[in-house]
C-alpha cells in the first residue's frame, strides 16, 4: 500500500512514521504547523525518517492555519516537539516547500494513494482547494482526529480545532475518510508495561524511544486524572490502513463545526440512522485490539535500522 503521510511531529506522529515504514511505502512525508511550529516539525520529521531508514521525499508547508491564528502544544510534546531524548541531527534537508502541489501532484501521479494525515489538515484543505479533482483521485484520506469527545477543549480535538476552516473542507471534499477519534485512540495507550516492550526492542533506538514515549506519557498524566501513559493516536491513522483488522468502525455522515461558540473544531457525528439523513462520508473507527496493536508497533521498532 502506497501512503503519503502529512504530518507534525509529534512523539505520535513519529511511531505513526515507523510504522508506516515497515508496513506501507511512503512516497512522502510533508509537514504542516500544529504541535510545533512548521521549522521544528519539520526538522523533527527529518530526524523520524533517519531513524527509521527511509529516504522517501519530504516537503514543508503551511506555517499557519488557514484562519485561525497558529497555536502549539507545547503543553503535550514540549517545546521542540518532540521532548524526551537526545535526538541525533538530522543528516538531510527538505526536499521542497510547497508541500500541496506535492501532494497534488503525487495523487496524481499514483493510482491507489492513501493520504494520512497526522496534523492540522491545512495543506490538504489546501491542495483540494487547488486542485479538486483530486478528492476523486486518491483512494481515501485516514484522518487522526475529531471524535465524540474533545482534549484542546470539551468538544474539540487539537488537530482539528487547530485549523476547523481545513478540516470542514476535507470533510465535505467527497473523498473517501477514514476517521480515528479521540475514542478510539485514547484505547491505544503506552503505559509503563508496553514502553518497557518498546525499550527492548532495538538496541540503540528502543532507549531513545522509551524515552519519548516516558515523557509524552507525563505530560497526558500531569494534565488529566486518568491516564496511565499517553495515546498513541497518530499510529491508529496508519495501522487503519495496514491492519484493518484491528478495528470496528461504523459509517457516519461528519460535518466539522467552524462557527460555534463553545463548539468550533467539534466533529458532529451523525448517529441517527434516519431515512431521510445524509450520506455517509466518513468511516468513524470505533474499537482496536490495542494489544494487538501495540505488538506491531514493537515489531516496526525492532525492525529499523541500527542507528549506531
Ligand atoms: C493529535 O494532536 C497531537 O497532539 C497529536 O500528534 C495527535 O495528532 C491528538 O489530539
Ligand atoms: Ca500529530
Amino acid at each position: 500500500m502506497k501512503v503519503l503521510i502529512d504530518c507534525d511531529p509529534g512523539h505520535d506522529d513519529a511511531f505513526a512514521i515507523i510504522v508506516a515504514s515497515q508496513f506501507s511505502e511512503i512516497v512522502g512525508v510533508t509537514t504542516v504547523s500544529g504541535n510545533a511550529p512548521l521549522t521544528l516539525t519539520t526538522k523533527n520529521a527529518r530526524v523520524v525518517l533517519d531513524l527509521c531508514g527511509s529516504s522517501a521525499p519530504l516537503h514543508s508547508g503551511a506555517a499557519r492555519p488557514l484562519v485561525a491564528e497558529p497555536i502549539h502544544a507545547a503543553y503535550i510534546h514540549g517545546e521542540s516537539g518532540i521532548d524526551g531524548a537526545i535526538l541525533p541531527e538530522p543528516s538531510r534537508l527538505a526536499d521542497g516547500t510547497d508541500a500541496a502541489h506535492f501532494i497534488i501532484d503525487t495523487v496524481r501521479a499514483t493510482p491507489d494513494l492513501w493520504l494520512v494525515a497526522l496534523g492540522p489538515l491545512t495543506n490538504i484543505a489546501l491542495a483540494l482547494r487547488a486542485a479538486p479533482d483530486i478528492a476523486q483521485r486518491v483512494a481515501g484520506i485516514s484522518i487522526m482526529g475529531g471524535g465524540r469527545f474533545g482534549n484542546r477543549t470539551a468538544t474539540s480535538e487539537f488537530n482539528i480545532w487547530c485549523d476547523p476552516e481545513a478540516a470542514s473542507a476535507v470533510f465535505d471534499s467527497g473523498a473517501k475518510i477514514v476517521m480515528s477519534g479521540l475514542d478510539l485512540t485514547h484505547q491505544l495507550i503506552a503505559d509503563p508495561k508496553r514502553i518497557e516492550t518498546v525499550r527492548s526492542a532495538h538496541t540503540t533506538l528502543g532507549p531513545l524511544l522509551a524515552g519519548l514515549l516516558e515523557f509524552f506519557g507525563s505530560s497526558y498524566m500531569a494534565r488529566h486524572d486518568d491516564f496511565l501513559g499517553a495515546p498513541l493516536h497518530d499510529v491508529c491513522a496508519v495501522l487503519a490502513l495496514t491492519h484493518p483488522q484491528l478495528f470496528i468502525w461504523k459509517d457516519a455522515h461528519v460535518v466539522v463545526e467552524i462557527d460555534g461558540t463553545h463548539t468550533r473544531g467539534m466533529t458532529v457525528i451523525d448517529d441517527r440512522h434516519v431515512r431521510d439523513g445524509n450520506t455517509t462520508n466518513v468511516r468513524v473507527l470505533e474499537t482496536i485490539d490495542a494489544d494487538a496493536a501495540f505488538e506491531i508497533i514493537v515489531d516496526a521498532v525492532h525492525a529499523c535500522p541500527s542507528n549506531g
